[in-house]
């Protein structure tokens, strides 16, 4: 039986579809959802709406203790983002968002702060962590530990859907370059980067629906708790 405060982590490069799947497994196994990304989001738009240079560290480090995010459950499978009280769930949404926050997620003292925060919201178990290093870093002692990839080409084609979904008209080769520069950066940099745990389990969602990804997880969780 699994420990219901257990922690599960997914980790994976952008647009590998790991919102979808955590927030599914989540609603499965009756978990709270923690989606790390948004809170690097979040962090990127709070500085850039200050206008705070992540060179200038004096100013970051009181930006940083200013910032109160929270994160609301929202329906079974979804949360929403506050920054201080505003709903700024959809403003972080965007590829341009997602590329602030890869470059602010580079910063020691973000993540620092996020780290801890994220040890916070996780002290209680019972969650499913979607991220870049929750495997490796925030929670190594995880019950359980996935890698979910995709091809490049695959992570731009649904980005692209998804987007259009939304009614934002995004050229594939730009999707496609801005992918492959995340998943560079997030792959390479110094602190906490993009890379398998030693003790995870490796998921090619390349040519597998969701629901496909979250029988194979939920199974794969049994035989470890087992
Ligand atoms: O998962 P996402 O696309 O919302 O993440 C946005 C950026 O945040 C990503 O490019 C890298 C960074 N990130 C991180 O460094 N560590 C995490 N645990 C989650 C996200």
């Amino acid at each position: 039986m699994l420990d219901p405060k257990a922690i599960i982590t997914i980790d994976g490069p952008s647009g590998a579809g790991k919102s979808t799947i955590s927030r599914g497994l989540a609603a499965k196994l009756h978990f709270t959802y923690l989606d790390t990304g948004a809170m690097y989001r979040a962090v990127g738009l709070a500085l850039a709406q200050q206008g705070v240079d992540l060179a200038d560290t004096p100013a970051l480090t009181q930006c940083l203790a200013k910032i109160e995010l929270t994160l609301v459950p929202n329906g079974d499978d979804d949360v929403r983002v506050l920054l201080g009280g505003e709903d700024i769930s959809q403003a972080i949404r965007t590829p341009e968002m997602g590329m602030v926050a890869s470059r602010v997620s580079a910063n020691p003292l973000v993540r620092e702060k996020l780290t801890a925060l994220q040890r916070q919201l996780g002290e209680a178990g019972g969650i499913v962590a979607e991220g870049r290093d929750m495997g490796t870093v925030v929670f190594p002692k995880a019950a359980c530990k996935f890698f979910l990839n995709a091809s490049a080409e695959e992570r731009a084609r649904r980005r692209q859907a998804q987007l259009a979904e939304k009614g934002q008209t995004v050229d594939y080769q730009e999707i496609l370059d801005q992918i492959s520069k995340r998943d560079y950066d997030d792959s390479r940099r110094a602190l906490a980067p993009l890379k398998p745990a030693p003790d995870v389990i490796l998921v090619d969602s390349s040519s597998m629906g969701p629901e496909a990804v979250i029988d194979y997880m939920l199974a794969s969780i049994a035989k470890s708790a087992r």
